[in-house]
């Protein structure tokens, strides 16, 4: 018996035009993420296409085969998620938040500058990506750790902020100094879009 109804295939999001202009983010560093990106979900679209091949009828001979797809999709649908989020909430001015997100960061942090020192050495620590996000069952906000696309997030966690430290994000403008990146990726935070997504998703405060 095979696997159903995996395949329906989904396109990449187009690149909005301000990212091509951030400042202290080059327009090659974000194509460099684009490009990525629009791996992911060609891989995405393959892998389903490849699990409903898969006869389970045949376990045993299937079981590396489909540890191997289920891997890589994790892989890829983690890149989709985390650069979808990066890409949408850059583009901005940066500086400190208003509205909602700053009450959420004085209520779990104690203050934005706390919120952005924290995150940002999560990012040092990180070898793929450092989130902030809702953590529904703990009822507050954390600055998780990713090492890469597919690990290490959490269930029932709404990310709000996605900070990506892959090499591919800092080296071409930065060489080896993640830390101005980090910086550079604060200045160009869109604050509109994260205070939309703590009122689409509804974030207690
Ligand atoms: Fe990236």
């Amino acid at each position: 018996m095979a696997l159903v109804h995996q395949s329906e295939e989904i396109a990449p999001r187009e690149l909005k035009p301000a990212l091509l202009e951030l400042d202290g983010i080059s327009r090659a560093a974000v194509e460099a993420h684009y490009k990525l990106y629009q791996g992911y979900v060609a891989k995405r679209n393959e892998i389903l296409g490849a699990l409903d091949g898969v006869d389970l009828a045949s376990a045993n001979q299937v079981y590396s085969e489909l540890r191997a797809l289920k891997l890589d999709l994790t892989f890829a649908i983690g890149g989709i998620k985390n650069h979808e989020l990066y890409f949408e909430h850059l583009g901005g001015g940066g500086g400190d938040p208003g509205g909602a997100v700053k009450q959420l960061f004085e209520r779990d942090f104690g203050s934005v500058d706390a919120w952005r020192s924290d995150l940002k050495a999560t990012g040092m620590a990180a070898r793929g990506w450092a989130w902030t996000a809702y953590d529904w069952d703990e009822g507050r906000l954390f600055n998780y750790i990713g090492d890469a696309q597919n690990t290490f997030p959490v269930w029932n966690a709404t990310p709000l902020v996605a900070l990506d430290v892959y090499e591919h994000a800092y080296f071409l403008d930065y060489q080896t100094d993640r830390a101005s990146y980090i910086d550079a990726f604060f200045d160009n935070l869109d604050w509109d879009v994260v205070n939309d997504w703590v009122s689409r998703y509804q974030i207690p405060r």
